[in-house]
């Protein structure tokens, strides 16, 4: 049975006090059964975060990481670094890092390879732009960036994998797509995954939606068969409404 996942992507927010309060806030709160959920302070804040949260089944991940172990990459963290602060989840290829950090597939398959040899859990991140979807390429696009980044791990690495599908043309914009589509392009990953490994890897992989997921749309996009959860951007910074997104799953 695959995992039912809800993951508050925190991006460029939250100092240090408010990244206190909120975790406060967010482990006072009662979390269902069966739903894995995880947040994501920045990388100042992980190492207080994995200390507040202690004692909670509430896990933390970082936003990105290096893919060198160590050296002269000024400006950057390693996965070691992060696993020595408790952080043993990292989300690759969010697609602001793709779009204002220039991550391409290459680059993103290097990174996976250096989470995977950390014994890291990815949230591997990707989907197309609007005019992808307005040519009808984005069937294609989603392929490519799962063969070019992804589809080297050998099969047993898909344990640690978490997939996320997130349409950029959704993200922060109030703009989501529709269930329906989300399950159409859910559907799409899962079947091609059976195709590059076997069904047992594509039926056991859990996929979240991301894009302006909010309290009042998550059941109906949770409600689709091949939707295990959401990855969160802005509703993740309320409490609230992250637990009524948590707590979304029928
Ligand atoms: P959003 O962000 O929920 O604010 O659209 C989602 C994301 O970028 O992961």
């Amino acid at each position: 049975m695959r995992k039912k996942i809800v993951a508050g992507n925190w991006k460029m927010n939250n100092d240090l006090g408010a990244t206190r309060e909120l975790l406060t806030d967010l482990k006072s709160r009662a979390l269902p059964e069966g739903v894995e959920v995880i947040v994501t302070p920045t990388f100042t804040n992980l190492h207080s975060a994995t200390e507040a949260l202690s004692g909670s089944s509430i896990k933390v991940a970082a936003q990105n990481m290096h893919h060198s172990e160590s050296g002269a990459y000024t400006g950057e963290i390693s996965g070691t670094m992060l696993k020595s602060v408790g952080v043993n989840t990292v989300i690759l290829g969010h697609s602001e890092r793709r779009a204002y950090f220039g991550e391409s597939n290459a680059l993103l398959a290097e990174k996976v390879n250096a989470a995977l040899a950390q014994g890291m859990t990815i949230i591997f991140c990707f989907g197309e732009e609007l005019d992808d979807r307005k040519k009808g390429s984005h069937f294609d696009l989603v392929k490519s960036q799962l063969s070019e980044g992804l589809f080297h791990i050998s099969e047993s690495d898909w344990g640690k994998i978490v997939l996320a599908y997130e349409p950029v043309w959704a993200i922060g914009t109030g703009e989501t797509a529709s269930p329906e589509q989300a399950q159409e392009m859910h559907d799409f990953i899962r079947r091609t995954i059976s195709e590059a490994y076997s069904d047992a890897v594509a039926q056991g992989v859990s996929i979240l939606y991301g894009g302006s997921v909010k309290p009042n749309n998550a059941a109906e996009i949770f409600g689709k068969p091949d939707v295990d959860g959401g990855l969160i951007g802005g509703a993740s910074l309320k409490a609230h409404d992250f637990m009524q997104i948590v707590n979304a799953f029928s």
